[in-house]
């Protein structure tokens, strides 16, 4: 089976060491088992470009793509079912799997360390924080430093969703020349998107996957600045709150498939709002990150920050499942995220 699969790019051909399976299959594979390129096309002008990302979608969004009857839908879950017979993995692969994880270095070492080495990919990294704590300071300087080769890692490319219109591609310019890289070269291999509404920026994530497989293995970063802004002037009544978290929660999932689907690192950043119920209570920080329960659940490591003296601004973990509890000093500076000088 294995000499059938659609082999993607030489650079992404990094297979298991003793398994033939590809970090992911095209859909394409379908046709050979009696699937229309017809259909297959639909699939991934619905963002669905590879076999997992089917085995990620659940039937019912598979039938609401135009012209997929439930027996369509049936037949294509069936052949994903043979073509990928690997849903379960011994921990040895799963080890393996993970060997494919990379780090992206924050700018700031202390960071970098607080984090087990950086913004890892196959998840989502959350930073939450009031204005002006260095969220979008921080995403800009990831759009840089995904680009420069580290520990096990070529770089790439980056993907940067704005929903707060503060993206500033002259940033990118001098943290670009702080790391002694051609600015216009890092220019180019970020793309940018404005998302105008929740929905939107929902949608725009169809996009994203289907860049990711047409460069396969050449984008590494996805940014998501801010991911609530926009789900928080679409549903601002109370009452719209559970639709609100419904949808929350597709947006959520489809980030962390997109995340796992392509091994890319996904960062968003958060707002913290005042928690009403807090007041009455004796809680040493009243405020925390918005999104509730889907947010914090969806997320994999969540970092907050707050302010320190001058420019140096204060990272702690929030929640991870194998970072311990710390906190670390950082500054901002024009060359974007650094190391505080004392
Ligand atoms: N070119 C720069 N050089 C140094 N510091 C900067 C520069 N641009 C912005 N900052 C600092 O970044 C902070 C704003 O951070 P930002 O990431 O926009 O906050 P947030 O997104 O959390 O609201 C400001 O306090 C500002 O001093
Ligand atoms: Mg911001």
């Amino acid at each position: 089976m294995g000499d059938q699969v659609v082999a993607h790019n030489g650079e992404l051909g990094s297979e298991y060491e003793d398994d033939d399976q590809p970090f992911y299959q095209n859909v394409e594979i379908l046709q050979e088992h009696g699937i229309n390129v017809a259909d297959i096309k639909k699939l991934k002008a619905a963002g669905i470009c590879t076999i997992k990302g089917i085995q990620m979608t659940t039937r019912r969004r598979l039938a609401a793509i135009k012209g997929f009857s439930e027996a369509k839908v049936d037949k294509i879950k069936e052949a994903c079912a043979k073509i990928d017979q690997h849903s379960f993995m011994t921990a040895l692969q799963v080890s393996d799997k993970r060997r494919e994880v990379f780090k992206i270095t924050t700018g700031s070492k202390e960071f970098d360390k607080l984090l087990g080495g950086g913004m890892e990919s196959m998840a989502i990294t959350e930073a939450f924080g009031e204005f002006r704590t260095g969220k979008t300071q921080l995403s800009h300087t990831l759009c840089v430093t995904a680009q420069m080769p580290g520990v096990n890692y070529s770089g790439g490319k980056v993907i940067f969703l704005d929903t707060e219109h503060t993206f500033r591609p002259d940033r990118l310019r001098t943290i670009a020349e702080r790391f002694g890289l051609d600015a216009t070269a890092v220019l180019d291999n970020v793309l940018y998107a404005r998302a105008y509404t929740s929905e939107h920026q929902t949608e725009l994530l169809d996009m994203v996957a289907a860049k990711f497989h047409e460069e396969g293995g050449v984008f590494k970063l996805l940014v998501v600045d801010s991911v609530m802004a926009l789900f928080r002037v679409d549903f601002s009544g109370r009452g719209e709150l559970a639709d609100r978290q419904q949808r929350l929660a597709q947006f959520m999932s489809r980030l962390q498939k997109v995340s796992e689907e392509y091994n890319v690192a996904v960062f968003i950043t958060n707002q913290m709002t005042a928690d009403p119920g807090a007041t009455m209570s004796f809680q040493a920080d009243p405020k925390k990150p918005i999104g509730g329960n889907i947010l914090a659940h969806a997320s994999t490591t969540r970092i907050s920050l707050r302010k320190g003296r001058g420019e140096t601004r204060i990272a702690k973990i929030y929640d991870s499942p194998d970072m311990p509890e710390s906190e670390a000093t950082f500054a901002i500076t024009g060359g974007g995220i650094d190391d505080a000088k004392d």
